[in-house]
């Protein structure tokens, strides 16, 4: 019996060492198609980290709609009460989620935002897109297809959402500065959070300035999957009105293919899953992290889409990270 000891008290050690991480990713919303790839991306984290002896587990949860600023804050107190390791994080609102993340890293949780950022120094890093540069590029693009003296509008996305509100900026920017013979004939509407929302708002602002109309720009994947269908219903599809969006899914995709979308902006949101949890993993471990990391933004037109690149970033192993 007493041979026994040291194995059952290295076995417990074992055990105790290879306790893991329990790292809590918080999406905008669970709804949209964009939000698949951050999951898969944070599970090839989860997989690659626990195979190299570090255990992780990621436990994802969100609010169901973008624009639920409780609940999203009621998911992360909830992770505080669970004393989950660390918590990555897409703030749905730049403010609202300052409180509560200040918390967390006051009780010793690491905070590390990704895809949409923090009015606060206080996440140990942000791993995004460069919105507002996403932005410029955009009016580049339609103000390409447009020509010099195109009339164009932007479908903005919902207030309090950094990322969106720095490419809408990013998009006036570049259109104002470089551009100055288009002329913006709407740029304060807001799509909303939900796709009807912005097909209703698409409607509104087409049946006022479609006739006089050459290009449009979407800032998410809702505003354009909502611009998408009362452009079909107006009949200004197919390249009639040039349209340029942002991010891609299956139905996006489908209008890029059929021409009834011209660009889309596309970011690499399995990227930004998996650096969020690899860089909230390091931080866990003292390894030093940098502060911003940039995933990068790519003009998916129907020229570019089978590069091998292009192919692979707006196809996400989804299958082989997801149930
Ligand atoms: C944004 C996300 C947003 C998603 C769906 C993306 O463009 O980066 O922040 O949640 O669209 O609305």
């Amino acid at each position: 019996m007493k041979s026994l000891l040291p194995l059952l008290l290295a076995a417990a050690l074992a055990g105790h060492a290879a306790e893991p991480y329990q790292i809590a990713v918080i999406p905008k919303g669970t709804t949209h198609e964009y939000w698949k790839a951050v999951q898969a991306g944070a599970m090839k984290a989860q997989r690659e980290l626990t195979a190299a002896g570090v255990p992780v587990n990621v436990i994802w949860k969100g609010p169901l709609k973008e624009d639920d600023r409780e609940q999203q804050v009621q998911v992360v107190e909830n992770f505080i009460g669970r004393r989950v390791s660390a918590i990555v994080i897409s703030p749905l609102d730049a403010n609202a989620l300052i409180a509560p993340l200040a918390t967390a890293v006051q009780g010793k949780i690491p905070v590390v935002t990704i895809d949409s950022g923090l009015n606060s120094p206080l996440p140990s890093c942000y791993v995004a897109t460069d919105n507002r540069e996403g932005g410029r590029v955009a009016a580049r693009t339609l103000a390409g297809l447009v020509g010099p003296h195109g009339r164009v509008l932007m479908l903005r996305n919902a207030t309090g959402s950094s990322n969106t509100e720095e490419r809408e900026e990013g998009f006036l920017e570049a259109m104002r500065k470089e551009f100055p013979g288009i002329r913006l004939v709407s740029t304060d509407q807001h799509g909303g959070v939900t796709r009807d929302n912005a097909y209703r708002t698409g409607q509104n602002l087409l049946n006022r300035f479609g006739r006089e109309l050459d290009g449009v720009f979407a800032c998410n994947q809702p505003t354009t999957a909502g611009m998408l269908l009362a452009l079909r219903d107006a009949g200004l599809a197919g390249g009639k009105v040039k349209f340029v969006g942002f991010d891609t899914g299956v139905v996006e995709l489908a209008a890029l293919k059929a021409g009834d979308v011209s660009a889309l902006m596309v970011q690499d949101p399995f990227g930004m899953g998996y650096l969020g949890v690899k860089n909230a993993v390091a931080v866990l471990r003292g390894e030093p992290v940098p502060k911003i990391v940039d995933t990068g933004v790519t003009v998916v037109t129907r020229e570019n889409l089978d590069q091998p690149a292009v192919h692979d970033l707006v196809n996400p192993p989804l299958d082989q990270y997801l149930k």
